[in-house]
């Protein structure tokens, strides 16, 4: 069944995160989509979904590829101010589909680095965050996010790396209603975001997988020999390490990829 677009208006409570709304049965990307979007108009906040994208597209220049009409592909525009910090905005986003999920199901999801969303080991969602500058000034940030909610076969190649809430719960989601949740959620943590909480570092850094472990880092796709605590993200959203002399080392955002045992 198509995304329900006069149920999801109707339930929609937040006062400015998707109030501007546009959807697609079928679009190219809801991210490249956002980017062409009228440069003059100010958008923070809009909200694109698609049913179908035909060029969905993931981090590190890979492909998403889902099952039309069964999971939630959209992208949200925000216009901030601040430019910085960047990596926590997208964080934040991911610990509110996670704490959607963890109503939903039950069940403990966690953060993967830079921005993915597991249960059980396997990747539930993914967010691909990217920006539109004006020149040196940031103009808008495009925060596309793909989550697997009623998909039930994953094919070949993701049978035993992806899962959906389906798979998970066994129930079939309302996914304006899943969105709905989400939404109000970023509502609230982007306000953190903005203000620059402490606590909201906090939960990410104890959603994210391998916090507080000793783990492998893959930088520039290679693995170092030594194992490093994870101690998170800071302030400025980089990447926390303690390394085997106890010397804190910071690494910007995607440069690194963590390997924990979960
Ligand atoms: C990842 O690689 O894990 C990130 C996937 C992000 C996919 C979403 S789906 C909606 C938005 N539009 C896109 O083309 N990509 C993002």
């Amino acid at each position: 069944m198509l995304f329900d677009t006069d149920t999801f208006e109707k339930m929609l409570a937040t006062s400015w995160l998707g109030r501007s709304f546009f959807y697609f049965e079928e679009l190219d990307s809801t991210s490249s989509h956002a980017k062409k979007m009228n440069r003059d108009q100010r958008l923070h906040g809009a909200l694109i979904v698609a049913d179908d994208q035909l060029k969905g597209r993931g981090q590190y220049d890979r492909s998403w590829k889902t099952e039309p009409a069964c999971n939630l592909t959209f992208s949200l525009i925000f216009e901030p101010h601040d430019e910085g910090r960047i990596p926590i905005l997208s964080l934040a986003c991911a610990l509110a589909a996670t704490e959607v999920f963890e109503e939903a199901a039950g069940k403990k999801f966690q953060l993967k680095w830079p921005n993915d969303i597991y249960c059980d080991e396997k990747k539930v969602g993914g967010i691909l965050t990217e920006t539109l500058f004006n020149g040196n000034e940031l103009h808008r940030i495009i925060l596309g996010m793909g989550l697997n909610i009623n998909q039930q076969n994953f094919g070949d190649e993701l049978q035993g790396l992806a899962t959906s809430l389906i798979k998970i719960t066994g129930e079939k989601l309302s996914r304006e209603s899943v969105l709905r949740s989400i939404l109000m959620r970023i509502e609230y943590l982007y306000r953190l975001w903005v203000n620059q909480n402490v606590a909201l570092i906090q939960s990410i850094n104890k959603k994210l997988i391998g916090y507080g472990k000793w783990v492998d880092l893959e930088v520039n796709k290679e693995v170092l020999p030594e194992k490093y605590k994870f101690l998170g993200i800071n302030e400025n959203g980089a990447l926390l390490v303690l390394n085997k002399d106890l010397e804190v080392d910071t690494f910007s955002y995607e440069q690194v990829r963590i390997h924990s045992d979960h």
